[in-house]
């Protein structure tokens, strides 16, 4: 018996390729692993057992998807924001905060502060939340260190984190996160090192540079130095956009090729248009929408109108998305956001694969696509984004090997 072939039977297939059925559905189907890659897949009817030697695992009518992708977190980080967070309830503004030195800086401090070991640790424990239920690839970025030195330490522990778990990581540069108070008054001094000796340094440790391109982050002018520095290094760019205000972010960062545009709240028409015209995927933040009071909602029906692709993460974070559950962002994806199930289903696997350049190799259940999959207890593929605080999660597959049991 060759125990790098398995052969999933009697599961219905939740494949999310884009043509055909509602979710690539294909129901009483059998999937085939051959060394952790998908090797076939169809109905159970067109498989002949009779030939296959290998482990049968029986899905008793369960639904099999892939993997879950968290295509935008920022993982790693230094102690809490709890506090700041009574200051909002009692109506203090999250932009308020950051410009009174709270928000991101304070979350630089307790990173500058933190050793290596301890944001290892309590990043490992965010990720395993993750996991458990479902995700299998995940996006993380630096941000709070804001010089050299703790940027390059965020950049380690993702890369520690990568290589001691079972989960794929991109590793994302945020240098532009924030001004550091070292630098108060002079932001274009700051955006020099950023592009120049820090870029230098972190871009070995890194596969995408981001921006946030905000008032209380950096203009569009310091937004297009800081992209081209990541394109001149080779990186994938990404950029935090139209969060709380439309500068031109998003449209900015389509033409000049990057993979995704994220939050995009206050993206008008022209925007949309220039990301559809760049194939640039829209990363949905619900849990930062919802968690810092907004109420204005990103322009969905333009993005289906335009046909740009939606994509549905965490953002987690202390400030504004501390957040631990990719379903319950497509869940807050439907009902805020107004996305569909199937939409907020295509956002976590086939389009989070696109924002993060992994669109080859996994986000569906497809022949020579990695066997990152998860058998979940539901019964109909909404049931993942209508469940609120429930982990129907059973089992996941990484590139074929059974992982983590769900809770
Ligand atoms: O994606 N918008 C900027 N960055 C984060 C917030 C980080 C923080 O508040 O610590 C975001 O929402
Ligand atoms: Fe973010």
């Amino acid at each position: 018996m060759d125990n790098n072939h398995q052969l999933f039977l009697d599961f219905h297939l939740i494949t999310m390729q884009p043509d055909g059925e509602p979710y690539g559905l294909v129901r009483d189907a059998a999937l085939v692993v051959r060394n952790g890659v998908i090797d076939w897949l169809g109905s159970a009817t067109e498989f002949n057992k009779q030939d296959f030697e290998g482990t049968v695992i029986k899905g008793e009518g369960r639904f099999l998807s892939p993997g879950l992708i968290d295509c935008h977190t920022h993982l790693v980080w230094g102690g809490s924001r709890a506090d700041e967070w009574e200051q909002r309830l009692s109506g203090v503004s999250y932009e308020e905060i950051a410009r009174q030195g709270g928000g991101i800086l304070s979350t630089v401090r307790a990173t500058r502060e933190a050793d290596e070991a301890t944001l290892y640790a309590a990043a490992r424990d965010r990720i395993e939340y993750l996991m458990r239920q479902g995700v299998t690839t995940l996006e993380i970025k630096s941000g709070y260190g804001l010089e050299i030195e703790t940027e390059l330490k965020m950049l380690r522990v993702a890369t520690d984190l990568r290589d001691s778990m079972p989960v794929d990581v991109v590793r994302t540069f945020l240098g532009a996160h924030a001004l550091p108070v070292e630098f108060a008054g002079r932001p274009d001094e700051y955006i020099d090192l950023v592009c120049g000796e820090m870029m230098t340094a972190a871009a070995a440790h890194c596969e995408a540079v981001d921006v946030f391109c905000e008032g209380i982050g950096f203009d569009i002018e310091q937004t297009r130095r800081v992209l081209e520095a990541g394109k001149s290094h080779g990186r994938q760019l990404k950029i935090h956009a139209e969060q709380l205000s439309n500068l031109g972010g998003a449209g900015l960062a389509a033409e000049m090729g990057a993979v995704s545009a994220d939050h995009l709240e206050y993206l008008d028409e022209s925007g949309v248009q220039a990301m559809a015209e760049q194939g640039t995927v829209a990363v949905l933040l619900p849990g930062a929408y919802y968690f810092i009071h907004e109420t204005q909602i990103p322009p969905i029906d333009l993005f289906r109108q335009y046909g740009v692709p939606m994509a549905v993460a965490t953002d987690a974070n202390p400030g504004s998305s501390p957040v631990a559950s990719l379903s319950l962002m497509m869940n807050m994806a439907c009902t805020l956001f107004r996305l569909t199930p199937e939409e907020a289903w295509a956002g976590v696997t086939r389009n989070a694969a696109a924002a993060l350049g992994l669109g080859q190799r996994v986000g569906t259940l497809e022949v020579g696509k990695q066997a990152d999959l998860v058998v979940w207890n539901i019964n109909s593929p909404a049931e993942l984004a209508y469940g609120i605080g429930h982990n129907p999660c059973r089992t996941v597959y990484k590139h074929g090997e059974a992982q983590v049991y769900g809770a």
